[in-house]
């Protein structure tokens, strides 16, 4: 199975032409330039390589000396990670969050970089794969760890969390208004019988709903918000997000697709520089030009086509936000 990339010729512009994005610039335009520019050069991060979509059409237009750096929790990611960086030694792979990536990139020896990319969420080798136990739709081990060589898997999870944990985990992170009812049926179910499979606790989640959205499978939520807690996705996120602040060069770019609500707030409160103004100088007595100029700056936010979202239907809830640093 393939993993078809998404918001692709936005993403890796916002990158190469870095230093000339304002707020109207068009970016599919700009794609349309590269091939004129010749090559580009810089250090780059890739926190999310998945299968590489967005890491390969960068490094067909760097020239020798730059380098990428790419994350993956997943082991079968990083085994296509190692094929590539086999094959070009500008590429570095490293088995780890992206929350870490401060920590990892001082290690060794990069203190700033030019641009970082993050796609949020889950790859279709992953969802499509029902051993990883991801999918409401394949069934397979209730397991759904980005890393299955750590951690706990959502069944042993379940086994052991209270009610009142079940519940805020589906409300929290799948904005489930049916989640008391779900996490009541879940360990009814539970105390008979440890779940092990997608389809138990899928059948589970629908029947305890009592009623239906159209076009959308009732355990849609509770598979998100248990895939968002199991993994520590939004802490994981947040913590990618500041470093990446302290990491980037002057006019370094910051671009992030996600594809919720949740982590595209998180992504907008952490680089919009005046929610920032607002929220940490709006009760000091001073003027606003004594205010230093916040660090980020929000430059671009964008949708895919609807040519794209025809062609690849896993688009339609992306969104890709460009932020830059301040130079
Ligand atoms: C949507 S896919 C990325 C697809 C990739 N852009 C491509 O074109 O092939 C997301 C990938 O990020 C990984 N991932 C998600 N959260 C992560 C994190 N906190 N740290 C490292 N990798 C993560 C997942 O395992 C998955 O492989």
């Amino acid at each position: 199975m393939n993993h078809k990339p998404v918001l692709l010729k936005q993403t890796i512009s916002s990158l190469l032409f870095r230093k000339s994005i304002k707020k109207n610039t068009n970016l599919l335009e700009k794609y349309s330039l590269i091939k004129q520019k010749g090559s580009f050069n810089g250090i780059f991060v890739d926190g999310t390589f998945g299968r590489g979509g967005h890491t390969k059409e960068l490094l067909s237009f760097l020239d020798s000396d730059s380098m990428v750096f790419v994350f993956d929790k997943d082991p079968e990611a990083i085994v296509v990670a190692n094929d590539l960086a086999k094959q070009d030694n500008r590429v570095n792979v490293i088995h780890n969050s992206f929350a870490c990536i401060k920590e990892e990139l001082y290690s060794r020896n990069v203190n700033y970089v030019d641009g970082i990319m993050l796609d949020l969420g889950i790859s279709s080798p992953q969802i499509e794969r029902g051993e990883r136990g991801f999918s409401f739709m394949r069934d397979g081990p209730l397991d759904m760890r980005m890393d299955n060589t750590k951690g706990i898997t959502v069944s042993d999870w379940i086994q052991k969390a209270s009610l009142n944990e079940i519940k805020d985990v589906l409300s929290n992170y799948g904005e489930e208004r049916f989640a008391l009812q779900i996490a009541k049926a879940i360990i009814a179910y539970r105390d008979k019988k440890p779940f092990t499979s997608t389809f138990e606790l899928s059948e589970c989640i629908s029947k305890a709903i009592p009623i239906r959205e159209k076009c959308k499978h009732p355990a849609t939520r509770s598979f998100q918000a248990l895939r968002i807690h199991i993994n520590n996705e939004l802490l994981d996120l947040s913590k990618c997000l500041k470093s990446s602040i302290d990491l980037l060069n002057p006019a370094g770019v910051l671009s992030v697709i996600s594809f919720h609500s949740l982590e595209d707030r998180i992504v907008k409160k952490s680089i919009n520089s005046d929610l920032l103004k607002q929220n940490v100088y709006i009760d000091l007595p001073i003027y606003a030009k004594d205010i230093p100029e916040p660090s980020m700056r929000s430059v671009l936010r964008i949708f895919p086509s609807k040519e794209e979202i025809n062609e690849n239907p896993r688009s339609r809830s992306a969104v890709l936000r460009v932020s830059q640093k301040s130079y």
